[in-house]
């Protein structure tokens, strides 16, 4: 039993939820041999140092030591204590945790998880029956397909003030549960609560792990406001959500880029279309929030946005918030200023993709709103375009893209460059403003002896029973945290020469490490580690002879010290240069050995 749970339960998620599969909904994962690797979902990098290791079920940032397990993932990407990971992998796993007194178990999450279960069908059977008819004779209007309503899960809230809370309420949910799930309200006159949503289209918001969290609802007519979301909740953060995210991820893996719309019906309508790798905010702009989830998936952004002044005053703001990641990021606006919803329907899918295409980079699109094409001949219309523009210009961080769209501006307005940085010099933005810098990882990943670590991960990884090992002694491990595994690794290996040969498992090794950090870090980092020969071992081979030959080499040295120290003194000095000639020949052998495996290695 950990903490609650039974071994059974754990080993059941194990068994059925696949830690590459999990993580892989949050960061894009490429496979590199046995590891997959990616963004580190924990802190900010450009260059992929996150390592997943399938067989191992473990994952390890050699960014910032970032490292664990599949509960461990989940608690730390989600902020979660270890039983709510459970409780989450365990419903997404399918296996039954056995109700217990709820010690240690956060009931509450869970709760809410069920409530928005139990709505979102409830809606769908209101779509369904007799009361359904008019939203759903709305929705044929919208031209979505009985399929499309099927993949999202649409439903109908209906014309009632309690419909909803009453069929909640019969299944044993308090008003107060449904209140905090975000669905109901409380009454102001009176006491008792109402339905938040009435007479609309529902259509459930789901995580990425496809648990429902919220709902948005439209109305059928003109009525306002035309949409209502839910409030956020413990489950539901809207300014951190994308909608459709957890039906885009395939498409936005395969295409490794990322399409952003404003509204559902752009959402259903692209995926009905085919076009998948389209998600939606739920009536903000872009947050940064949402770039932290964004820029873990691509590397290229499509944003649509309106040609209008409202579009491009979005388009300016995101700018900045882009600004520090190495995104690459277009902006496209569709034709006649059409949403994507009417394109699909109107012009067809195919020239939804091709408008698709057709965007500029984001910092392009502004700039060709602040200094649009035209005359400018006078030299008012050149200094305003300028001051509209030129700012935007020297906020950029790169030099090069700086220096890319100066020239452009320079051209547009015609005049020279050079005046140009004189006026950047002089006013908008000297130096660009200081850059964001990405919080600073917790713990840089230590630069590591190689045969140390290699033998050590060998060790870790079941390639070299602990026996093999032992006779090194732990003086050979140099680096305090491999030497800590070691030592864990040789404790756990029971004690020396103790039957058949021990081999270790990482996560039995990791699962021990339970409560020292530095340790369990490492253990991941090791877990991780691939070798470059896989079947011969002659690598980790290799590695065992250059800790033996440094064995010697250290004792030599500690020998001659002595012998220095001794000079004078004849006794004891016989069997000190005895013991010196001893690893001195070893050593020489060992060499030899060496030697020889190289030759054989590159006579092959
Ligand atoms: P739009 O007003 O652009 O609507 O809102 P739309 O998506 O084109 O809607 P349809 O096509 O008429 O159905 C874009 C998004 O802004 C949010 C919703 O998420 C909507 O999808 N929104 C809009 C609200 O949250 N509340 C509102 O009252 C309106
Ligand atoms: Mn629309």
């Amino acid at each position: 039993m950990a903490k609650g749970f039974s071994d059974e339960v754990l080993r059941a998620i194990r068994e059925r939820v696949d830690l590459v599969e999990v993580i892989g909904a949050y960061v894009a994962l490429k496979r590199t041999g046995q590891n997959a690797v990616g963004l580190c979902p924990f802190h900010t990098e450009k260059r992929p140092s996150f390592t997943v290791s399938a067989a191992k079920q473990l994952y390890h940032c050699f960014g910032c030591g970032a490292g664990g397990d599949l509960f461990g993932f989940v608690m730390q990407r989600e902020s979660v204590t270890f039983p709510e990971a459970v409780q989450l992998l365990a419903r997404k796993a399918g296996v039954p945790i056995p109700d217990r007194d709820g010690s240690g178990v956060d009931r509450h999450r869970q709760t809410l998880y069920e409530i928005h279960t139990a709505a979102a069908a409830h809606f769908r059977r209101r779509l369904e029956g007799r009361e359904g008819e008019a939203a759903r004779r709305y929705l044929q209007g919208r031209q979505l397909t009985p399929d499309t309503m099927d993949a999202f899960g649409l439903g109908y809230a209906m014309s009632s003030w309690d419909d909803l809370l009453t069929a909640l309420t019969t299944q044993g949910w308090t008003p107060q549960q449904v209140e905090e799930a975000g669905l109901a309200a409380p009454r102001t006159q009176g006491g008792g609560w109402y339905d938040r949503f009435r007479h609309r289209v529902i259509c459930p918001i789901r995580d990425v792990h496809h648990n429902v969290v919220a709902f948005g609802g439209r109305v059928l007519d003109d009525a306002l406001p035309k949409y209502l979301n839910s409030p956020d909740t413990p489950l539901f953060n809207k300014g951190r959500h994308l909608f459709g995210l957890d039906r885009a991820r395939e498409a936005v893996a395969s295409t490794g880029s990322l399409v952003v719309v404003e509204g559902y019906f752009d959402v259903m309508a692209a995926h009905q279309a085919g076009v998948r790798h389209v998600v939606a905010t739920l009536g903000t702009a872009l947050t940064p929030a949402h770039l932290d989830v964004i820029r873990r998936l691509v590397r290229r952004v499509v944003l649509v946005f309106d040609p209008d002044a409202a579009g491009v005053r979005a388009a300016m703001r995101t700018i900045e918030l882009f600004s520090p990641l190495d995104l690459h990021v277009d902006v496209v606006s569709l034709p006649g200023g059409k949403d994507p919803d009417r394109i699909v329907f109107e012009d067809g899918p195919d020239a939804f993709r091709a408008a698709l295409e057709s965007g500029v980079s984001l910092v392009a699109f502004v700039l060709d709103h602040l200094a649009p094409s035209g005359d400018y001949r006078r030299v008012d219309a050149k200094k305003d375009a300028v001051a509209r523009a030129l700012p935007v210009i020297a906020t950029l961080p790169n030099p090069i893209d700086r220096d890319h769209y100066r020239a452009w501006l320079a051209d547009r307005v015609q005049v020279t460059e050079a005046s140009l940085r004189d006026a950047m010099g002089r006013g908008a933005g000297a130096t660009p403003p200081p850059r964001r810098e990405a919080p600073s990882a917790p713990n840089q990943a230590a630069v590591r002896p190689r045969a140390e670590s290699m033998v050590a991960a060998a060790l870790v990884q079941g390639r070299l029973a602990v026996d093999q090992v032992r006779g090194l002694g732990l003086e050979a491990f140099t680096d305090q945290a491999i030497r800590s595994v070691v030592e864990l690794a040789f404790s756990a290996g029971g004690p020396p020469e103790s039957g058949a040969p021990h081999t270790m498992s990482a996560s039995g090794l990791w699962e021990s490490a339970s409560g020292r950090d530095d340790v369990a870090r490492t253990i991941t980092e090791l877990a991780v580690l691939s070798f470059s020969d896989d079947e011969s071992g002659k690598e980790v081979e290799d590695c065992l002879i250059d800790l033996e030959i440094s064995r010697c080499e250290r004792r030599i040295q500690d020998l001659r010290r002595s012998i220095g120290a001794l000079e004078s003194r004849t006794d004891g000095l016989t069997s000190l240069q005895q013991e010196l000639d001893r690893f001195t020949r070893a050593k020489a052998r060992l060499h030899e050995t060496r030697r020889l495996s190289v030759r054989a290695v590159g006579g092959e």
